[in-house]
């Protein structure tokens, strides 16, 4: 038995998965890292502790295949062949060319492409009522990553079926509906990838499927690595723009003057992304407890979020902090490849909304997902009078 502060903090309780940040708050200041029997392994709490696993090399993102392996295959193929679940030197290997070729789609470049997309979706909508989540912040991140990727916008709807499908994978048991839901999508999504690479490899195009297929990297990884792009591309950004969307219209705040600190803001103060697991490769110390080779440790990155040792009033949603060290992309090797789209896409989308809308006022009760790992909002009505 450990002997390590323990915690019985249960992260499916409906009042955590409410609001988890009083709890997370408790649980910090007794102990920045606990044992914790449900999920067999420590959780950390607090902004050094988890700042220190994810760039410690001896605690790694160590892929195991879903069981029953053989039911489960294209799931476990999708993940087992990308960098997010790989540690160096595979994880170099995967993240290298696809880095590159990000990188080559020049973010920048995409600017007037999303105001243009921004302007467009608003224009539908109306300011009488609508769901700015199913009508702005997820349409808009779909159809960015979409023709980035070199997906037609006509798979857009597919897109985020299928990545729903697979994200509810990543919650604490999920029941078997769902592991058949997560199979078929990973089944068809890598179908679709497969068939557009092929056609790409004849004729490749402006986009990332070409310039993936002409890499070092096999068939399955290109099809993973897509795969993670697209899902990976649009489902945090929703929900960092849902949850931060909706923090600042329950205070009535609108964005500050300069809109790139209140998207830090966004990030950092109901993170989109609530937990990542690693495991011990060798012994390691985090904080006052020492972690056997093995062992899981699941990083809480709302909690370091919030820590008032390194944010000065950390539970106040503050539209122009000026120092925001926020963990919401991570750190270390696995740091988020697409934090500059991202944010780019953010400070975009955000300004619109509110230069189109700048009286927007919530027009009833958020509806929440309902889930802890992937935290954020399925539905959000808002109102404007501005016509
Ligand atoms: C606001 C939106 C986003 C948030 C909060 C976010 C957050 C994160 C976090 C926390 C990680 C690290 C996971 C870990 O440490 O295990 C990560 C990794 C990653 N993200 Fe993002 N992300 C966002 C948007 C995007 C976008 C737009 C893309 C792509 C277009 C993207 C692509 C990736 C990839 C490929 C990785 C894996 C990197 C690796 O393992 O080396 N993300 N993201």
């Amino acid at each position: 038995m450990p002997s390590a502060p323990t915690t019985s903090l249960d992260l499916t309780a409906a009042e955590v998965i409410a609001d988890p940040y009083p709890f997370f708050a408790d649980e910090r200041a007794r102990h920045p890292v606990a044992w914790h029997e449900a999920s067999g392994g420590y959780l950390v709490f607090d902004h050094a502790g988890v700042s220190a696993v994810q760039r410690d090399r001896r605690l790694g993102r160590l892929w195991t295949d879903r069981e029953p392996a053989r039911r489960l295959e294209p799931f476990n193929l999708l993940h087992r062949n990308q960098m997010m679940e790989n540690e160096p030197p595979e994880h170099t290997r995967l993240r290298r060319p696809v880095a590159a070729a990000f990188a080559r789609g020049h973010i920048e470049r995409l600017r007037p492409r999303v105001r243009e997309l921004a302007g467009s979706l608003l224009a539908d909508t109306d300011p009488a009522g609508f769901d700015v989540i199913a009508e702005y912040a997820e349409p808009l991140p779909v159809l960015v990553i979409a023709e980035l990727v070199g997906v037609p916008a006509s798979f857009a709807p597919e897109l985020r079926a299928w990545s729903q499908a697979i994200v509810r994978m990543y919650e604490a048991s999920p029941p078997a509906a769902v592991v058949e839901a997560a199979v078929g999508a990973a089944s068809d999504f890598a179908a679709l990838v497969r068939d557009l690479a092929e056609v790409r490899r004849k004729a490749p195009a402006e986009d990332l499927i070409s310039d993936l297929v002409a890499t070092e990297l096999g068939d399955d990884e290109v099809v993973a690595a897509v795969v993670l792009l697209l899902n990976a591309g649009h489902e945090a950004s929703v929900n960092v723009f849902g949850n931060g969307l909706v923090a600042m219209l329950q205070r009535g705040l609108s964005p500050a003057a300069e809109v790139a600190l209140t998207v830090e803001e966004m990030l950092r103060f109901d993170s989109a992304l609530q937990l990542f697991e690693r495991t011990a490769t060798e012994p390691v110390t985090i904080g006052d407890v020492e972690v056997e080779p093995g062992q899981k440790v699941s990083v809480l990155l709302g909690s370091a979020n919030r820590d008032p040792a390194v944010f000065a009033q950390p539970d106040e949603f503050r539209v122009d902090r000026a120092t925001n060290p926020h963990l919401a992309f991570g750190v270390g090797v696995h740091f988020c490849l697409g934090a500059p789209l991202a944010r780019m896409e953010l400070v975009e989308s955000v300004q619109a909304l509110f230069t189109t809308y700048p009286d927007l006022a919530l027009a009833g009760e958020p509806e929440s997902r309902g889930t802890f790992v992937l935290r954020g909002y399925h539905r959000v009505a808002v109102r404007s009078a501005h016509a």
